[in-house]
């Protein structure tokens, strides 16, 4: 394809793409010019079964030949379905289903506000929310508003009223900043557009205990650690605490666009019929889509197995990384969410990377996140770590 199409005729709110993707299967993807690649970013963390896999193929193809779109105004089988085998993961509590991930932290936001006016009666007296420094929910007003990073909020002021933020796993910062007028927290259980930051366990049930003692939501942003790719189906979990709130969105539908709140049974009644709602959210499609994931997530074990081929492919990372301590500085992350941490740009490596055949994701400037799908195979996450280590000790004989 001549990418200068691109220049002309779309915004440039993206860097300008260098190739384009044609085809994809599995953990591969092919370019217009017929070259190979091996996807470690899965679209950011969203073909989550990899390329064409062909149970969600089937599901997609057969609910698009039967009924592609229907109004919410009617009953959707396949979202009730959904929302129940959701339920069934989260702990009691209710489905809203959307199109993406910052409209799903769109509906918790939504919902902090309501449980503000719950709270104290007056509507515009409880409504602050505390977030993490470094958080990414999102570039609708609500998701900027929300994220801790000056770059995505640039420009666009003046934001909504009432966000603040602390440092990630500092509790006393949390602590200092949730007041009686916080109506709600808002974290990540992992960071993924600022570089793989993990919030440690200790640090998610001081959060619940804060939030209980200060009458605040406690509202996971599972966007893009959720849906098995942390190694657990929700990466809260291992924390084991319960969340009143969860956005979900990019693994759930595989590649099908769809996003999905969860909120906890104490407060799903703060929604009421025209309190929110969407045209496309719980479509037939997308919702047949999200359940051939978790048909395929359960029948294939991929939680246990992201959990499994995660640990092997960050100790193969971090065996690289020792050895190059003058480029590289550890990995971090959880499951099949890992980020390789350089002390150069990765932005240039990450160029370098798919040069070599090898897509991955660069995050805050200084990580190179890989994503892969969660049915990777190990011999292909091999592949990828050989890549890595060939470019690295290239890049190494450079410096020199
Ligand atoms: C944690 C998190 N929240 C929200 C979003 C926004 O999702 P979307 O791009 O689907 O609106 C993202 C996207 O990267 C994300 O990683």
């Amino acid at each position: 394809m001549d990418l200068t199409r691109y220049s002309r005729c779309l915004l440039s709110n993206y860097a300008s793409p260098e190739i384009a993707i044609a085809r994809g299967e599995g953990s591969r993807v092919w370019d217009d010019e017929g070259r190979e690649y091996l996807d470690m970013g899965a679209g950011i963390a969203v073909s989550s079964l990899g390329h064409a896999h062909p149970k969600w193929v089937e599901a997609v193809a057969e609910q698009a030949a039967t009924l592609a779109h229907c109004t919410n105004l009617y009953a959707i089988p396949p979202q009730a379905e959904l929302a129940e085998r959701l339920v069934a993961k989260a702990g009691p509590g209710k489905m809203l289903f959307c199109n993406s991930g910052a409209e799903a932290n769109e509906t918790l936001l939504k919902l902090s506000r309501l449980h503000g006016l719950r709270k104290s009666g007056t509507e515009g007296k409880v409504f602050r929310v505390v977030c993490a420094e470094g958080s990414f929910h999102g570039r609708t007003f609500g998701g900027m508003s929300a994220t801790g990073q000056e770059k995505i909020r640039k420009g666009f002021g003046p934001l909504l009223e009432g966000f603040s933020f602390a440092r990630l796993n500092d509790l006393e910062d949390f602590a200092s900043k949730i007041t009686d007028e916080t109506a709600a927290v808002l974290v990540e259980p992992i960071q993924g557009e600022s570089g793989i930051q993990v919030a440690e366990d200790d640090f998610l049930r001081g959060l619940r205990q804060l939030c209980d003692e200060r009458g605040a939501l406690l509202m996971l942003d599972e966007v893009q650690c959720g849906i098995g790719r942390a190694g657990d189906f929700f990466a809260f979990q291992r924390s084991g605490i319960q969340p009143d709130a969860i956005a979900l969105a990019k693994g759930l539908g595989g590649g099908f666009p769809i996003g999905a709140a969860w909120v906890g049974e104490a407060h799903a009644d703060l929604f009421s019929p025209g309190s929110h709602g969407t045209t496309f959210g719980g479509g037939p499609i997308a919702c047949r889509a999200a359940l051939a994931v978790l048909d395929v997530i359960e029948q294939e074990s991929l939680v246990e197995r992201a959990n499994e081929l995660g640990a092997q492919f960050r100790k193969r990372l971090d065996v690289i990384s020792a050895a190059h301590p003058k480029l590289l500085a550890g990995t971090r992350g959880r499951g099949l969410m890992v980020g390789l941490s350089m002390r150069v740009s990765a932005v240039a490596f990450v160029q370098d990377l798919r040069k070599r055949g090898l897509l991955t994701v660069p995050a805050g400037g200084e990580v190179v996140r890989f994503l892969p799908p969660l049915n990777v195979s190990s011999e292909d996450l091999e592949k990828a770590a050989a890549i890595v280590e060939t470019a690295i000790e290239d890049w190494h004989l450079n410096e020199d």
